[in-house]
């Protein structure tokens, strides 16, 4: 896993975007995995800037998110399809773009359908991640099978009080979603996780350098090839070879650089 600190959550967004530029510069088609949360925000607008510039093309590329809430429709202003359509969509056409429906009636259909498309569209290039508090991705919480592919899960009280800020109470959190798998996302070929703030630094230093175990699930992500971890300074902090990964990126060969 590569470890990149960058001083602030600004530094941190410009440098996802160079990868996202990098990766659209190597073709054009690419397929992305998206996140969302508070995180890629910034990075979404920073895409969004380089489109209407006329230095980013997502014309031809193809969208997956990683999750939904169940029980919301595409159109309500917390899902996440409305999310994207809000961050990204409104202000870079993509070609093909795909969230999850919450509203599926048959959850475990859809869940199917959904990694069919993903494989037809052949594969996910480039997967954006943010990091939930207790080291989730997508929302694959602690306890979450390393295997697993697209299926309900149930959130837990953590993160239906760290999303809770986003709904007018705790109460109106949905408790279920669907969410990529871990074995899903590991099968993208590059991995891009971001993480700002104090309060990931836990589960940041245990993802990279913690055990591997569903307990972190963010953790799996030890074992896929190519791992790019990018953090800002607070998030960075208990990382014990931080020093070591500031050392490595200065040295950086020219060629590597995104
Ligand atoms: C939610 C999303 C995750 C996201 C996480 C972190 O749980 N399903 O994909 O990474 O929140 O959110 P934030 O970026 O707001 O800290």
């Amino acid at each position: 896993m590569e470890v990149i600190i960058k001083q602030d959550a600004e530094k941190v967004s410009w440098e996802a975007a160079a990868l996202f530029c990098r990766q659209l510069r190597e073709k054009p088609d690419s397929v992305f995995g998206l996140a969302t949360g508070s995180t890629p925000v910034r990075l979404y607008h920073l895409l969004g800037e380089m489109a209407q510039a006329g230095e980013l093309d997502l014309s031809q590329a193809t969208t997956f998110n990683l999750d939904e809430y169940v029980g919301l429709p595409g159109a309500h202003p917390q899902s996440y399809a409305s999310f994207m359509r809000e961050h990204l969509f409104a202000h870079v056409p993509v070609a093909r773009w795909h969230v999850p429906d919450g509203m599926a009636g048959d959850i475990p259909q859809l869940c199917a359908a959904y990694e069919q498309a993903i494989r037809e569209a052949g594969g996910i290039d480039l997967q954006l991640l943010g990091l939930g508090s207790d080291g989730h991705i997508g929302f694959n919480e602690p306890g979450s099978s390393l295997g697993s592919r697209t299926r309900l899960k149930t959130l837990t009280a953590q993160t239906v009080a760290d999303n809770a800020c986003y709904f007018s109470s705790p109460a109106e959190v949905p408790r279920h979603v669907v969410t990529m798998g871990v074995g899903t996302i590991l099968e993208a070929r590059h991995c891009l996780v971001l993480a700002f703030g104090e309060r990931k630094a836990q589960a940041v230093a245990a993802m990279a350098e913690g055990a591997i175990t569903a307990m972190v699930p963010a953790s799996a992500l030890q074992m896929h090839p190519v791992c790019t971890l990018i953090v800002d300074e607070p998030a960075a902090a208990l990382l014990q070879r931080r020093e070591y990964y500031r050392w490595v990126y200065e040295n950086k060969p020219a060629w590597q650089r995104a």
